[in-house]
């Protein structure tokens, strides 16, 4: 009994003692982490590089501990950031945080991280529950695709209950609208798509789906898809409903291109473009994250398991894990 009661004791002291520090450590004065992103040219990941960046630089003045951030392009490519993680592990970096190429290949990632016991700390692209659960060592922060998905949703409901004639352009009592989506194995685009449609639905918004399709996040295709869109039904589309920012520019690209004007184009994300667009009206809303938080917790979360500390108690980790950031409702108003 006693025996048990002492190898109980002591696993708990164990798993108390993960992440913080051990008394005799010598608190250490300078950090490295090692950050891959799955493309450097995505725009909303290249927004909260940006505010890393600069939280970096905050996180130094404010501590007075020096911080490296070793930032790598994985280019699309898992078999590059494999590399990549194998190179940081190599170079000593006390932390990893992972923007994966293929969340569902994040396995040999996490093999090598454990292996040399570097904390992980991965954002926006979502690796399985059963790679999250292997290691304490694991976290994840992103944003909830459900919430993102009916927040988008409402924005167009609120607009039809006040003003039916801004979203129903042509007044024949339903809604015509194309659907653009993100990469089919991402954990957002399904959820979102699913989700903001039925929002509209349950909003009492009498709308009919004219095309849809996977546009990979990406303006350029969004805009190619758009096109054929408008040559194949051309004004009676009324509503763009896309998964992302981006995409959301692509249509209007599109549409500038046609010089059609009037649709209206609601995206996700409130990245530098796309909040631009909204100011000019071009957009008619997004549902913006939280860029300052999402980044404040991948710097405090990754400097917190570097500096084998407590976990900072400001953001609220789901299951010890996940960090959901906060997101709100950017509209362009119009006029009555
Ligand atoms: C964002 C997209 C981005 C993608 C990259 C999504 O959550 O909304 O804009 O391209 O993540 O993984």
């Amino acid at each position: 009994m006693i025996l048990k009661k002492v190898l109980f004791l002591s696993l708990t002291c164990m798993l108390l003692a993960a992440c913080q520090s051990s008394q005799k450590e010598e608190q250490k004065t300078s950090i490295r982490i090692g950050i891959s992103l799955y493309r450097g040219d995505d725009t909303f990941i290249n927004n909260i590089r940006s505010v890393l960046e600069e939280k970096a630089k905050e996180y130094e003045r404010e501590r007075g501990i020096k911080v490296t951030l070793d930032i790598q392009d994985a280019k699309g490519s898992q078999n590059t950031q494999n590399n990549q993680v194998e190179r940081f592990i190599s170079l000593g970096c006390d932390v990893l945080c992972i923007n994966p190429v293929d969340r569902m290949d994040a396995s040999v990632m996490i093999d090598r991280a454990m292996a040399a016991k570097v904390p992980v700390v991965f954002f926006n692209r979502q690796p399985v529950e059963e790679d999250m659960n292997r290691w304490d060592q694991l976290y994840y922060i992103g944003v909830d695709a459900k919430e993102t998905a009916v927040l988008q949703g409402q924005m167009v409901v609120e607009l039809y209950k006040k003003q039916p004639g801004a979203v129903d352009l042509n007044g024949d009592g339903v809604i015509s609208y194309v659907l653009l989506e993100g990469e089919s194995s991402h954990q957002d685009s399904l959820i979102r798509t699913e989700w903001s449609i039925q929002t509209l639905k349950d909003g009492g918004v009498p709308i009919e789906k004219i095309a849809g399709g996977i546009a990979n996040w990406e303006r350029s295709q969004a805009s190619a898809m758009m096109e054929q869109w408008l040559d194949a039904y051309g004004d009676t589309i009324e509503l763009v409903v896309s998964n992302n920012d981006d995409m959301a520019l692509g249509a209007i690209d599109a549409l500038d291109r046609e010089g059609i004007q009037g649709v209206n184009v609601i995206g996700i994300d409130g990245t530098t473009p796309g909040i631009e667009a909204l100011k000019s009206g071009k957009l008619l809303g997004t549902v913006s994250a939280n860029k300052e938080l999402y980044a404040s917790a991948i710097m405090e979360l990754a400097a917190s398991c570097a500096m084998k500390g407590e976990l900072p108690r400001e953001y609220p980790l789901t299951d010890g894990t996940y960090y959901w950031t906060p997101q709100e409702i950017l509209i362009h108003e119009l006029e009555d």
